[in-house]
């Protein structure tokens, strides 16, 4: 595996890498875990080349304190990547990115302004940023996306889609630790209690697939937000349950094809996100 630094040698050695075949992006903030390798193993089944970008994109951060705490692990980031069979580990300087600032606004559109979108604004701006800099750098056949960020993919397929990259992307499920809490790198600045409680998250979401089989929308989300609330250090933000593609909050089931709960949870000062699929009503 090749450590690549710089945006130069990227495109060179890609340019090559594309007249062998195909080529698999998984772009990340680092602080790799089992999630991230399930995304990696994925892409190296699929491609010929695979890129993997670490890169802690100050642009999505709307809190200082979030971005000045986010973990930086390079050392066993990179020996992960080289165990799972890499090509290339691209890790830039926030220099290299953007060796000016980025003032580009994209015309995300509705998936973009609700639930983090307005939780965080600019978060989203943020990811196209560095997403669109990630197609443009790599061009891949494919890019990979985890869907625990579930309102993430609709938005880059909205950028991809408004900047004309062809490519595919591939949204891969969601990896749990064996309680059931989703995988994350801020997982890891939980503290002892709060980590035995944040499972309750993953939890509760399940229970609530048959609370909504005889409930409306609105009492679904109403149990979800009070039995997760009933936990010590646990608040939630926001609770919202959407359409799939759209990510457009519904009020009755019978309104989408594909219903999608999504909450984010304050977990003492950790913010958590997590996601379920309801079945389809009709
Ligand atoms: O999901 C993430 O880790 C980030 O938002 C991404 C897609 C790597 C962009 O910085």
């Amino acid at each position: 595996m090749e450590i690549i630094r710089t945006v130069a040698e990227l495109k060179a050695k890609l340019d090559t890498a594309r007249k062998n075949g195909s080529i698999g992006l998984v772009p990340t903030m680092g602080a790799l875990h089992a999630g991230h390798l399930s995304l990696i193993q994925r892409a190296r089944s699929e491609n010929d080349t695979v890129v993997v970008s670490v890169f802690v994109n100050p642009t999505q951060f709307n809190n200082p304190t979030d971005l000045a705490t986010y973990p930086r692990t390079e050392e066993a980031d990179t020996a992960m990547l080289r165990e799972a069979g890499v090509d290339y580990a691209f890790i830039p300087s926030v220099e290299e990115i953007y060796p000016e600032p980025d003032t580009r606004q994209f015309d995300l559109g509705p998936v973009a302004e609700v639930m983090e979108g307005a939780m965080r604004p600019g978060h989203f701006n943020g990811v196209a940023q560095i997403v669109s800099k990630l197609f443009d750098f790599t061009r891949p056949t494919r890019a990979y996306f985890g869907e625990k960020d579930f309102q993430q993919i609709a938005v880059i397929r909205r950028m991809a889609e408004l900047e004309g990259f062809d490519l595919e992307i591939v949204d891969c499920p969601i990896k749990r630790e064996d309680d059931g809490l989703a995988m994350s790198s801020r997982n890891v600045r939980l503290t002892p209690e709060q980590r035995a409680i944040a499972p309750a998250i993953h939890r509760t979401l399940e229970s609530s697939l048959d609370w909504a089989a005889d409930h409306s929308v609105e009492a679904t989300k109403r149990y979800v937000i009070d039995e997760i609330n009933s936990f010590p250090h646990m608040q939630v933000e926001y609770y919202e349950i959407v359409d799939a593609l759209t990510m457009q909050p519904i009020t009755d089931w019978e309104q989408t094809e594909s219903a999608v709960g999504c909450v984010t949870v304050f977990c003492g000062d950790v913010r958590l996100i997590d996601n379920i699929k309801y079945p389809k009503r009709k």
